[in-house]
C-alpha cells in the first residue's frame, strides 16, 4: 500500500461477513454486518492488523499520530504502536469496538534497530527513532500480525514479529536489508499491559532472501506456515514443524520450491518459489474448518476497498483463481479507501469473518461505508 507518508487518520471500520454455502465455489457472501469506526481514543492510525490474542484481540498498527484536543493531528510520529480490544459483538446486535491502549501515546510496539537512525538526529518536532537527518526514514511498518505459537494460563502468550529493514525517502526504497525476528510475549491477562518486544536475531532472513512470514501466517495441525512476498507481488511459503523445531531456529524450516518442500533455503529471484494465484497485498490466510481448507482474503491494489478470496486444499495450493466478493465505495482524498483485510479469527462454526477499512482524515465515504 502507498502513501503511507501522508497525515490522516485511520478510521477503522469492521464489517463482520458471513459466508453462505461453502461448499459453493467461490464462497458467496450471505451478509455483512457494518460495525462502524473502532474506538481508538486520541489516536490516528495507519493499517492495523489484527491477532487474536489471550481473551482478547491485540491490534498493532502502523504509523500512529495524537489527536490533539482542538482535533488536529499532532505533528510527531510513531512508526508502529499496540492496542487491544474484546471481541466483536453479536452481528444482531452490532457495538462499536473499543481499543485500549494503556501505554499512553509515545512508545513503539517494535523498537528501531540501532543501524536504524536513533532518535535526536535531527533536531525537528517531527524526529525520532527511525527518522534519519536527511529527511529519510526506517519504516518499521509492520504488514501483519504478530504469529502466536503459545498460548498458557495466567495470560501467558508466546509469539514472534518479522519486521522488514527498509529505508525510504519519500516512498522510493533506498536500502533493503534483510528483515529481522521479534519476540513477542505477555505474561499478565487482560488489557492493562501491552506485550514487551525483543529484537531476536537482527537480519533472520538476509536481504536476498524472502521475508518468510512477514505477509502473512497461519499454524495448522503443529505446523506453522509463513508467507513472505516475491519481487513479483506474489507470495512464497515455508514451514515450522512446531513440535520439533521452533521459528527461531533456521534449521526448522523447509521452503516450498519447484512444487516440492526442501530444507535450502532458495534465493528471493527464484521462480519456482511463487504460488500461482496469490497476492502480497494486505492479505490474510488462515484455516476454516468449515471449508476443510486454507483461505486468502485480501485486496486488489490501492486505492480502493475490493475484497478477494481464494482458497487452497494446502497451505501451498493450488490456491483457487481470487474471486471479488465485496466492493466497498471509496472518498474522493489522496488515501480514498484501503481494505486491511485482516482476518480476525474466524469463527470456524459459523464461516463468519471480519474485515476492516481504513480511509483518510477527514473521513470520506468510505469512513460512512455500508456493508450490505
Ligand atoms: C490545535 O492545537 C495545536 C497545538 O496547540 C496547534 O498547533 C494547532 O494550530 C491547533 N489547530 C487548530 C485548527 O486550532
Ligand atoms: C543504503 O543505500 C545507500 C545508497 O543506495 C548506501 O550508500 C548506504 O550505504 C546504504 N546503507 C545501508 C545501511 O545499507
Ligand atoms: C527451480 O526451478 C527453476 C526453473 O527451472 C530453477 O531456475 C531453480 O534453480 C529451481 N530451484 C531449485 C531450488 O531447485
Ligand atoms: C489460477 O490457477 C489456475 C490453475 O493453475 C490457472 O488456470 C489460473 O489462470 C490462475 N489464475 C490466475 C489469476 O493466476
Ligand atoms: C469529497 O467528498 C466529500 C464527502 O462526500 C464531499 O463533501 C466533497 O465535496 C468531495 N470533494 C470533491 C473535491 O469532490
Amino acid at each position: 500500500m502507498a502513501a503511507r507518508l501522508v497525515q490522516y487518520s485511520a478510521a477503522l471500520i469492521v464489517c463482520g461477513m458471513v459466508f453462505a454455502s461453502p461448499s459453493l465455489s467461490p464462497p458467496v457472501v450471505a451478509k455483512t454486518t457494518n460495525y462502524g469506526d473502532l474506538i481508538d481514543p486520541g489516536l490516528n492510525r495507519d493499517s492495523c492488523t489484527s491477532a487474536l490474542w489471550n481473551k482478547n484481540v491485540l491490534w498493532v498498527c502502523r504509523d500512529t499520530q495524537q489527536v490533539l484536543k482542538n482535533g488536529s493531528i499532532g505533528h510527531h510520529l510513531v512508526a508502529n504502536t499496540a492496542s487491544f480490544s474484546g471481541f466483536p459483538s453479536s452481528p444482531s446486535h452490532p457495538k462499536q469496538l473499543l481499543l485500549s491502549s494503556p501505554q499512553g501515546y509515545g512508545p513503539l510496539f517494535y523498537a528501531f534497530e540501532k543501524d536504524e537512525c536513533s532518535a535526536g538526529g535531527c533536531g525537528d518536532n517531527v524526529c525520532g527513532p527511525g527518522i534519519c537527518g536527511d529527511g529519510t526514514r526506517w519504516v518499521g511498518w509492520p504488514d501483519t500480525t504478530p504469529l502466536v505459537v503459545k498460548r498458557g494460563l495466567f495470560g501467558w502468550v508466546d509469539a514472534y514479529g518479522f519486521m522488514a529493514k527498509q529505508r525510504l525517502r519519500g516512498l522510493e526504497v533506498l536500502n533493503s536489508t534483510g528483515n529481522s525476528l521479534f519476540k513477542v510475549t505477555s505474561r499478565f491477562p487482560g488489557e492493562n499491559i501491552i506485550p514487551s518486544t525483543t529484537m531476536h536475531i537482527d537480519a533472520f532472513w538476509s536481504p536476498t532472501e524472502v521475508g518468510y512470514g512477514t505477509a502473512c501466517h497461519v499454524i495448522h495441525d503443529g505446523i506453522a506456515y509463513l508467507y513472505g512476498g516475491t519481487p513479483n507481488a506474489k507470495l512464497a511459503v515455508a514451514r515450522v514443524d512446531l513440535s520439533r523445531g521452533s521459528i527461531e531456529d533456521r534449521k526448522s524450516y523447509e521452503f516450498y520450491v519447484n512444487g516440492t518442500w526442501t530444507r535450502k533455503t532458495p534465493l528471493f529471484t527464484d521462480p519456482g518459489i511463487i504460488l500461482p494465484n496469490t497476492s502480497q497485498k494486505q492479505g490474510t490466510i488462515y484455516y476454516s474448518p468449515k471449508w476443510q481448507s486454507f483461505v486468502w482474503i485480501g485486496g486488489d491494489s490501492f486505492p480502493d476497498a475490493n475484497a478477494y478470496i481464494s482458497t487452497a486444499p494446502k497451505a501451498e495450493g493450488p490456491w483457487s483463481t481470487p474471486q471479488q466478493f465485496y466492493s466497498g465505495a471509496v472518498g474522493n482524498g489522496t488515501l480514498p479507501c484501503v481494505l486491511g483485510a485482516r482476518a480476525s479469527q474466524p469463527d470456524g462454526r459459523y464461516g463468519r469473518l471480519y474485515i476492516h477499512l481504513v480511509d483518510e482524515d477527514p473521513p470520506g465515504p468510505c469512513n460512512r461505508l455500508r456493508c450490505v
